[in-house]
């Protein structure tokens, strides 16, 4: 469906094809291409965090461009609920993850979130039943056994860190640090809410290293709290409070509903192509789309990206996180309501409908009936490939399995969205496997020229992250910024052509997109 609408769209410019370099095509376009400063390729956290960044340094001269009918990006809700009862649920970014402490810096999304006053409680962890295929069991000390083989793994980290050593994987580290649970079902699911549950990922499939940096710079710095977003605004509402302090209503510079099909840059300046046969030539651009997006070859860039770049893209791994949203009657809610969390520890396979989580709940939607239970990785890619009535026939098997057959009615409305299918993200959010370096992900973050690329991925320390998104949207806005202000000529780029295996500790500074204060702060200076 994508290739062949693509296609078309390429049949239109083909009439302009062999011409297509800048200079030339003047001559034989129709209408010519818009010019602006800086091209923002996505209007997600990092698209309209750049274009406020533009904005703070007098830059005004932009064009938005973004696939969807809205801005908001990987931050979307829809409404959920039986008998016109609709409640506003997250589909994606649903947390903001560590808050504050202060006299400590905010995370800046929890201060986004208080600015535009978004509703949201406080998660706990610990308000958590555990089952097994038989009832309710109670396995919540594997846990505390986890958690201590994780003090282990986070020190080793450290090392690793700071005395240049080979990264290994996360299971690896955890065995090492004494943490083993073999094909033990209840260990498995204990280790899949403290560990998968965060990162999409196994811990096969996630290096220690930058896994416990990800985990230390978001949680030790900001604060160890996780606070659920249940805004009937949607979280998004910070995105677009964002956006109104530089966008008016219908903004030329917000092109909505538009996909951008091929990128040509250079030293010079970029110029995006789209699927409507439109074009924008701009003197920069932003490139924010998801990992997923250039992993699938959904943009085609002009010279072909050269091999550092594609390695860094093919090297990281895009996830997928999947919530599965059910609604009983209300007035039939079968789990305690005053907790939070059900584990569901399968017997036969790891990761299959693990984590329940209640709305109905004090601080929550109370009333609402809403029960949803998330998967990742191969549970997710095996949902999102199959019909809802298989979906809802698996999870109602299991939540008879936890809470007794008799107890658990069928659910009045059933609804889960499918990220890996979504050609505008392909996935949900990315993670660092094991042994790959900072300069491999420098290799991802690295400009081409002209060409600037910006989102949670590009986030050395809190990828995966929205505010990941947010400081890489700042930070590349501020330095182009600078250059057209300055005047001065920024298209050099900062990439390893060379490899090393592991990454001294000298590298890990700003360049590198390090924040080097967190050295000091997190335990490093150790
Ligand atoms: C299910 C799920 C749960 C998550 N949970 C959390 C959480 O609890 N806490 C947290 O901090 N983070 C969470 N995240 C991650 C968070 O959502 C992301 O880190 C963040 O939203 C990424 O912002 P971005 O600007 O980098 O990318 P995006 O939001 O993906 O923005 C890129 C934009 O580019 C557009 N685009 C893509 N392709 C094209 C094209 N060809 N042409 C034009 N436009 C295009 C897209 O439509 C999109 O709007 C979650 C994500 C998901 C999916
Ligand atoms: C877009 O990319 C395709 C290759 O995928 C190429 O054939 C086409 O000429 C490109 N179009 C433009 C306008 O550069
Ligand atoms: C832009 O400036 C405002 C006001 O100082 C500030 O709150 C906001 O965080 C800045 N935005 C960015 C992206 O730096
Ligand atoms: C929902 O509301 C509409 C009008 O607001 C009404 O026509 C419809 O019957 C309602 N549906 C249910 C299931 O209550
Ligand atoms: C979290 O839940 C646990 C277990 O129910 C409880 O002991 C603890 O007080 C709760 N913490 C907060 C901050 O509510
Ligand atoms: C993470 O934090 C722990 C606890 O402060 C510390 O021991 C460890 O060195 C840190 N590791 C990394 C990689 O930052
Ligand atoms: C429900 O959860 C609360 C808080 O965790 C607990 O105190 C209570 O015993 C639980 N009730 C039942 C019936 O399990
Ligand atoms: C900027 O530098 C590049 C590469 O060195 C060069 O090709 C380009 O002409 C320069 N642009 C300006 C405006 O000086």
């Amino acid at each position: 469906m994508q290739i062949k609408s693509l296609t078309a769209s390429l049949a239109l410019l083909g009439l302009n094809g062999a011409n297509a370099s800048p200079l030339s095509r003047r001559s034989y376009t129709a209408t010519p291409c818009k010019k602006t400063s800086v091209a923002i390729l996505g209007a997600g956290t990092a698209g309209i965090t750049a274009a406020q960044g533009l904005t703070n340094k007098s830059v005004t001269d932009f064009i938005i461009v973004e696939y969807n009918g809205d801005i908001g990006g990987r931050v979307a809700h829809t409404t959920f609920g039986a008998h016109n009862q609709s409640y506003t649920v997250e589909l994606g970014a649903n947390w903001v993850q560590g808050t504050v402490t202060p006299p400590g810096p905010s995370n800046p999304i929890w201060s986004l979130a208080l600015l535009y006053n978004l509703r949201n409680t406080y998660s706990n962890y610990s308000s958590l039943e555990t089952f097994k295929q038989n009832g309710a069991n109670d396995f919540t000390d594997l846990t505390a056994q986890y958690l201590n083989a994780y003090s282990t793994l986070e020190q080793d980290a450290g090392y690793i860190l700071t005395e240049n050593l080979q990264d290994r994987s996360t299971r690896a580290g955890l065995s090492l640090a004494g943490w083993k649970p073999h094909k033990n079902p209840e260990a498995q699911a204990s280790e899949w809410f403290q560990w998968d549950f965060e990162y999409a990922y196994p811990p096969e499939q996630s290096s220690q290293e930058f896994g416990i940096i990800n985990y230390n710079t978001t949680f030790y710095q900001y604060s160890p709290a996780n606070n659920y977003v249940f805004d009937p605004r949607g979280f998004n509402a910070f995105i677009k409070g964002t956006a109104a302090t530089f966008l008016t209503p219908n903004d030329p510079r917000l092109l909505l509903n538009t996909i951008v099909t091929n990128v040509s840059y250079s030293e010079t300046g970029v110029t995006v192509y789209n699927q409507d046969g439109s074009c924008i030539d701009a003197d920069y651009a932003i490139c924010t789309f998801s990992l997923g997006v250039l992993q699938n070859d959904v943009v085609t860039f002009d010279p072909e990206l050269p091999s550092w770049k594609q390695m860094g893209i093919a090297t990281f791994q895009m996830g997928t996180y999947t919530k599965i949203f059910l609604q009983f009657p209300p007035d039939q809610v079968f789990w305690n309501k005053s907790t939070q969390f059900f584990l569901y520890a399968d017997p036969v396979e790891r990761g299959y409908y693990p984590v329940f989580q209640s709305l109905d709940g004090p601080g929550f939607l109370e009333g609402s009936g809403i029960l949803f239970v998330t998967v990742v990785d191969q549970q997710s890619y095996q949902v999102e490939s199959q019909d809802d009535e298989t979906t809802k026939t698996q999870v109602m098997a299991v939540l008879r399995h936890m809470f007794g057959a008799a107890n658990v009615p069928d659910p009045i409305a059933f609804m889960y969205p499918r990220w890996s299918l979504e050609p505008w993200a392909f996935g949900s959010y990315s993670n660092w496997p094991p042994g790959t370096t900072l300069e491999m992900h420098q290799n991802l973050r690295a400009n081409l020229g002209r060409l600037y690329f910006a989102g949670e991925a590009t986030s050395t320390e809190y990828y995966g992250f929205l505010h990941g998104a947010f400081f890489e949207g700042q930070a590349v806005a501020g330095e182009i910024a600078d250059c057209i202000t300055r005047g001065t000529n920024c298209s050099g780029e900062y990439n390893y052509r060379e490899l090393h295996g592991t990454t001294p500790l000298s590298e890990y500074n700003a360049a590198n997109g390090w924040d080097v204060s967190s050295f000091l702060t997190y335990g490093l200076s150790a």
